[in-house]
């Protein structure tokens, strides 16, 4: 009786939180931990490898590098791209004949690949530097190492639940950073909890500070 009280409480805040239930909303305020089998990944991961490289290190910069990036972040964008909320993106025909267990797998699998090293020079971006770190309360910038951690891996929060899905950013292409910065700022994904804080994050935003912090994402030493 108790836990029904307490989810159809949470599920009242939700849709306060966000004016509507939209179908295939994902709650990830709390998700379960994701596991998959990467050896099984590994022999399913073929077909990403043209637009994600061999190791999921992403030869073209708009693609984003996949490898060593959460299990469960990973999983998570799986299932939005499955359920058809994200827009307009190849990855859509890609996961539409994949089973959960794929996505388990290959999430498993990109994982445990070795991340993209750092490029470009983060002397360059110290401006980024200080709004990942500290942001700037009087333009509205909140840090970013609160929620994806002091090396920007998003290691935040000691396990905690709420942190799972919450990913690493270190090494990722900037261009790809810049578009999903803007995407968030535009409101293109209203799909989980999780985009609604992204998409509270950039508001205050501007282009300038945007390629600021991607810049110094790609070139942040580690
Ligand atoms: C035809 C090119 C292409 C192929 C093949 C492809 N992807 Fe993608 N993938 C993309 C692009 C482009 C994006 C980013 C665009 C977007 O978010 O819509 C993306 C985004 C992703 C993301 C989200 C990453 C993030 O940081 O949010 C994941 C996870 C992913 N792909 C996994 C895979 C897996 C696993 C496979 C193989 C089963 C695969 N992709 C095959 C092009 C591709
Ligand atoms: C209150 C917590 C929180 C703060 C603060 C925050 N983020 Fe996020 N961020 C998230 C969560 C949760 C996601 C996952 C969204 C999703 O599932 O698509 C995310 C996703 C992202 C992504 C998408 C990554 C990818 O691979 O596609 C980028 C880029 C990003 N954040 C950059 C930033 C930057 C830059 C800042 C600081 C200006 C910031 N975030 C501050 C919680 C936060």
């Amino acid at each position: 009786m108790k836990t029904t009280l307490r989810v159809s409480f949470a599920a009242t805040v939700l849709v306060a939180m966000t004016g509507c239930a939209a179908p295939g909303f994902l709650d990830l305020r709390a998700p379960v931990a994701v596991s998959g089998n990467a050896d099984a990944g590994a022999q399913k991961a073929a077909v990403c490898t043209a637009c994600h490289g061999p190791n999921g290190v992403s030869p073209i910069p708009t693609f984003p590098n996949i490898a060593g990036q959460k299990a469960d972040y990973l999983y998570w964008q799986l299932v939005e791209f499955q359920r058809k909320v994200k827009p307009d993106s190849p990855m859509t025909a890609i996961v539409a004949g994949l089973s959960d267990t794929d996505l388990r797998d290959l999430a498993a699998h990109f994982a445990a690949q070795t991340p993209a090293p750092a490029s470009g020079d983060a002397n360059a971006f110290a401006d980024g530097a200080r709004l990942y770190r500290e942001g700037d309360p009087a333009r509205g910038f909140v840090p970013c190492q609160g929620c994806h951690g002091a090396n920007a891996d998003g290691n935040v929060g000691g396990g905690e639940a709420r942190y799972r899905a919450y990913p690493s950013l270190r090494g990722q292409h900037s261009p790809y950073l810049v578009q999903r910065l803007q995407d968030f700022r535009n409101d293109k994904y209203a799909l989980s909890s999780n985009d609604h804080i992204m998409h509270g994050v950039t508001q205050a935003l501007d282009d300038q500070a945007i390629a600021q912090v991607a810049g110094w994402l790609q070139a942040a030493p580690p």
